[in-house]
């Protein structure tokens, strides 16, 4: 799930990965790069110059595929979620 809001007044949430969740029986095989890959290109086409995502931190959590993805961590913190940002 994608959101697309230009004029928000929070960067983190003009833009980007809402909520991405890849069946457990999926995983592994490309499926979530290639949904980051199309909401890169959505928002390529809308004008935007970056995506942000939010994500749990932590060992169990999903940073190492955000950061293979190209993402990198902002250091700001976001209701205690990593902010993570993929410039286009
Ligand atoms: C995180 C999630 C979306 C990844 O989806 P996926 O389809 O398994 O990921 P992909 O197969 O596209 O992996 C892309 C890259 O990330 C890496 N990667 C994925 N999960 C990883 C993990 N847990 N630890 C380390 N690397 C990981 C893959 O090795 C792959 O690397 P490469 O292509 O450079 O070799 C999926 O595991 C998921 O739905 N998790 C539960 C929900 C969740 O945490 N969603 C994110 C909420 S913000």
């Amino acid at each position: 799930m994608a959101n697309w809001d230009p004029d928000e007044p929070i960067p983190e949430f003009r833009g980007g990965i809402w909520r991405l969740n890849v069946a457990k029986s999926a995983r592994g095989r490309g499926v979530g790069r290639f949904a980051v890959a199309g909401v890169a290109e959505e928002a390529r086409r809308r004008g935007y110059d970056r995506i942000t995502v939010l994500w749990v931190p932590g060992p169990d959590g999903p940073e190492q595929f955000y950061l293979r993805c190209g993402f990198r961590k902002t250091g700001d913190l976001l209701f205690g979620e990593v902010v993570g940002e993929l410039r286009l």
